[in-house]
């Protein structure tokens, strides 16, 4: 497996791979890996010729007070599974180079950011849309693998490839859990023994509303409320967001039927966890 540190030397090496006919997988990450982030590597192993991991604490999608200083940082092992998990080369760039003085551009997509997560972390998706779009341009991917875990990501990642005619398909990866439900996240290592409880109401409550709307006897919108009741409710958590909103446009459902995502957001202590699912109403 390649390590390359170099934005100039990734694209020249992206380049040959794509000019010799071989498809690119990218997946990227911030590092401090779990099975999550190596679902994304197998699926890209057993679709793409070329599998490239990246690593990068990027900080440009961290606000002011948020934890880019803290973010775990475990490069050692996450070379060693990515090793393991089958990638071909682990892009793991310096931020001086990925972001060099005097650059001046940024990505944004607009609308879908402003929401969700976007309304309590305002310039995270910037950051997160600029860097993309960054690593699309080095690392030449046909495919790009990104977890259903940070699901409005996924979206505004695929209205960015939309918008800007890139020819690389987003492959969505289902959202890897704990045995208790848990969603893996490289920040549940912030959670205490008690929180890492207490935080298991977040899958529960998604669970619920998951056979709620199976069931077919509320609409959206009440068990939308019933979501942010029981968290509201819930020892330890302080609700950011608990929605059931269109799956695309993460949008108000306008009618009582089809497909719909149930998102949240919630402080367990001082660690701020995101979980979603999606709902199939029946009409
Ligand atoms: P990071 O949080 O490291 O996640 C990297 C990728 O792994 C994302 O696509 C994320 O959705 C996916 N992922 C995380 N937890 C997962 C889980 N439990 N199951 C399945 N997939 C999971 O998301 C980012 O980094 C950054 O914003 C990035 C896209 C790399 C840009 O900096």
């Amino acid at each position: 497996m390649d390590i390359v540190q170099n934005p100039t030397d990734i694209q020249q090496c992206a380049g040959e791979r794509r000019r010799s006919g071989q498809t690119i997988g990218l997946v990227p990450t911030m590092g401090a890996l779990h099975q999550g982030h190596l679902s994304l590597v197998a699926a890209a192993r057993a679709a793409c010729d070329f599998v490239i991991t990246t690593i990068f604490v990027n900080p440009k999608q961290f606000g002011p007070g948020e934890d880019f200083e803290d973010y775990p940082r475990t490069m050692e092992s996450d070379l060693d599974l990515c090793r393991a998990a089958g990638s071909d080369l682990v892009f793991t760039p310096a931020v001086c180079d990925m972001y060099v003085p005097g650059s001046s551009t940024t990505v944004e997509v607009a609308g879908i950011t402003e929401i969700l997560e976007g309304q309590s972390r305002p310039t995270h998706f910037d950051g997160v849309t600029t860097l993309v779009a960054k690593l699309f341009n080095m690392t030449l991917p046909d495919r790009a693998y990104f977890g259903q875990k940070d699901y409005q990501q996924q979206m505004i990642i695929r209205r960015m490839v939309s918008d800007l005619n890139w020819h690389v398909e987003i492959i969505n990866c289902p959202t890897v859990r704990e045995p208790d439900g848990l969603a893996m996240s490289s920040r549940n290592r912030y959670l205490s023994p008690v929180e890492r409880d207490q935080a298991l109401i977040l899958n529960r409550v998604l669970e619920q509303a998951d056979q709620l709307a199976a069931a077919g006897q509320m609409s959206p919108q009440e068990i939308q409320t019933g979501m942010a009741e029981t968290l509201r409710n819930a020892e330890g958590i302080e609700p950011d967001y608990a929605v059931v909103v269109e799956s695309e446009s993460l949008q108000p459902m306008e009618k009582n039927f089809g497909c719909a995502v149930a998102l949240l957001a919630a402080r367990v202590g001082r660690t701020r966890l995101i979980d979603n699912r999606i709902l199939t109403f029946a009409e």
